[in-house]
């Protein structure tokens, strides 16, 4: 992890974190700046695993794109809370098996859009779009996602480590649904989310509770939700085996089981297609 301090690009303020960059300080990146390490330290010393489990999520990410685009059929991605490019981005996953696989990430902070605009090469099938997911008719009525995305065809929505940064009055439920709405049957919903295990695993709940208090302090967002809660963001779709999951439990690839640390149980993730 970097600590030089690269200029921020316009629009960008770094007298605040940001939740985009505390998390690519979390898997090694270096676009990010002193106030958003701090802010991850601050959490890495209640729960020193985090930069696994951002990395994990990663992995997961890519099981779900490989899966959604060899197996499910799916041919067209919009990423909402997409975080900045990073090793593995959605379209180059997607393009690993098929090329022409389009590819819309929406993020409403600006750094993501500086760098994504930056790198994002492959303008026929790929874009990037700033806003907000509190916002989604905006989201969903955007020309440009209009433009790459065909919702009489199959989608794959992704919402991961996103619907925890909303809080409970911004009613992540009813956005959820309003995303879910015009997928047609075919399409697929993958959330990964912060999760708080209570009493099955009591250790990783405290730890939870006092991340979440940490990040809400510095970030000013973040719900570890019980599986219950995050399980009714899939609205009626149906939730494929193995279900809502640790990440290393979903279609593993690994032959060698991962270590259980605390973020093990609070960071899961499911896949659930619309009939
Ligand atoms: C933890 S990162 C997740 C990145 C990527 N989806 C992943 O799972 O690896 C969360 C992303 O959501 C974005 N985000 C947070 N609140 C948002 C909002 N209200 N609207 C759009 N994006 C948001 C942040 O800027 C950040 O890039």
């Amino acid at each position: 992890m970097t600590t030089n301090q690269p200029a921020p690009p316009p629009g960008v303020d770094i007298s605040r974190p940001s939740i985009a960059r505390v998390y690519d300080y979390m898997l090694g990146g270096k676009d990010n700046f002193a106030v958003d390490r701090q802010a991850g330290e601050m959490a890495l010393r209640i729960t020193p695993d985090g930069p696994e489990a951002a990395v994990a999520n990663r992995v997961f990410l890519r099981r779900v794109v490989r899966y959604l685009v060899a197996e499910a059929g799916i041919h067209q991605f919009l990423d909402i809370g997409s975080g900045l490019p990073t090793q593995g981005n959605v379209h180059e996953i997607a393009h690993e098996i098929d090329k022409s696989v389009r590819v819309v990430y929406v993020d409403d902070d600006p750094m993501v859009l500086a760098h994504a605009n930056a790198l994002l090469t492959e303008a026929e099938t790929t874009t990037v779009v700033q806003a907000d997911v509190r916002e989604p008719a905006a989201i969903l009525d955007h020309p440009e996602v209009r433009k790459y995305i065909d919702f009489d065809q199959p989608v794959g929505l992704l919402l991961l480590g996103i619907l925890h940064h909303l809080h409970d009055h911004e009613d992540p439920a009813g956005i959820a649904a309003r995303l879910r709405a015009p997928l047609v049957p075919g399409s697929h919903l993958a959330i990964s989310h912060f999760h708080n295990p209570g009493e099955a695993h009591p250790d990783a709940a405290r730890k939870a509770l006092e991340v979440e208090r940490i990040f809400n302090q510095t970030l000013g967002t973040g719900r570890w939700r019980t599986h219950r809660e995050i399980l009714v963001y899939f609205g009626d779709l149906e939730l494929l085996e193995p279900g809502l999951v640790p990440f290393a439990e979903w279609r593993p690839e690994a032959v060698q089981p991962p270590r259980q640390t605390d973020t093990y149980y609070t960071f899961i993730g499911g896949v659930a297609r619309k009939r």
